[in-house]
């Protein structure tokens, strides 16, 4: 299977990342818990250096707690802030303002060793298309947080929106290119649709899907689905259309109609909680 962004979308990308960054303190990166690694874009360390950094594991709600947890430590390990956030319920929101000041305390420090009191942080989200960004902007800022841009004395074109009295964050969050050079990599973004599947051929995307699933959450399919999981990923498929009636021309198995529908209810939770990376295998 063959994954690809467009390079024209990347270099505009890119640019507009450059020119942002350049007017923050902290970069408050998004992943999707199921891949924290596979749905992050490494280039980000280089951009960010010299900015203070905070991971969030959005998403949270759709992978395992246990792996939530592991990834946590992982990412805390290599010197990142990181907190497990579900973006779309609110869970783990509040608890970021606390984070914010924790992962800026050394420029707060700087600041005021330079006599400036009160400077509010400036921050930025950024991620992978439809990893959430705009979901956590939503929940983070809320209703009550006026925008603070295009007034005399701000950036003009940019708008900011003042979180409190010390954190003030960019609204247009930065859009990071995926990177699909290790097909695996490719194969996990298409798995949690961060790929449209118009692209792919969702058969075969599903099949995939089945071979992860009997690898690491023998049981689930089978018990779903009320069908056999064993074999081959095809013969899988085919269990699941009989099994939901995926039909074409009165009484053909409709694969395609299958596929859809099993990568449907697990993009959804639909399957439960589940991780597809894990710390131990990068
Ligand atoms: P983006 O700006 O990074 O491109 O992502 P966006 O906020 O548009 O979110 C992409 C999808 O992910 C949305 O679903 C959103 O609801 C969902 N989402 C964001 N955060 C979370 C989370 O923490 N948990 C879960 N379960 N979902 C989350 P959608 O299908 O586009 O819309 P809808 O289903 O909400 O209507």
């Amino acid at each position: 299977m063959h994954f690809q962004w467009y390079p024209g979308h990347m270099t505009k990308a890119k640019r507009m990342m450059q020119e942002n960054i350049k007017l923050i303190d902290l970069v408050i990166e998004l992943t999707d818990a199921r891949i924290p690694v596979s749905s992050r874009n490494p280039d980000i360390d280089d951009l960010g250096k010299n900015k203070a950094r905070l991971i969030l594991l959005n998403k949270a709600d759709l992978a395992e707690e246990k792996w939530n947890d592991a990834w946590m430590e992982y990412f805390q390990a290599k010197g990142f802030s990181c907190v497990k956030v579900n973006s779309k319920k609110g869970g783990g929101v509040k608890s970021i303002h606390a984070v914010i000041q924790e992962a800026c305390k050394e420029k707060i420090e700087r600041d005021r060793k330079r006599g400036i009191l009160n400077r509010p942080v400036r921050a930025m989200v950024v991620g992978i298309p439809n990893v959430g960004k705009s979901t956590f902007i939503n929940a983070l800022a809320g209703k009550a947080c006026a925008k603070t841009g295009n007034k005399p004395g701000v950036t003009k074109g940019k708008q900011w929106i003042r979180l409190n009295r010390n954190v003030e964050l960019l609204d247009t969050p930065g859009i990071l290119w995926p990177k699909f050079e290790d097909q695996s990599v490719g194969m996990k973004l298409a798995f949690i649709g961060s790929i449209k599947d118009e692209l792919l051929q969702r058969t075969e995307l599903a099949a995939e899907f089945v071979k992860f699933m009997q690898r690491h959450y023998p049981g689930v399919l089978a018990e779903k689905y009320e069908t056999s999981e064993e074999g081959e990923a095809y013969a899988v498929l085919e269990g699941i259309a009989r099994s939901r009636h995926c039909l074409v021309r009165g009484n053909e198995l409709d694969l395609e109609k299958a596929s859809a529908l099993l990568l449907d209810d697990f993009r959804d939770g639909r399957l439960g909680r589940l991780t597809l990376e894990y710390p131990d295998q990068i």
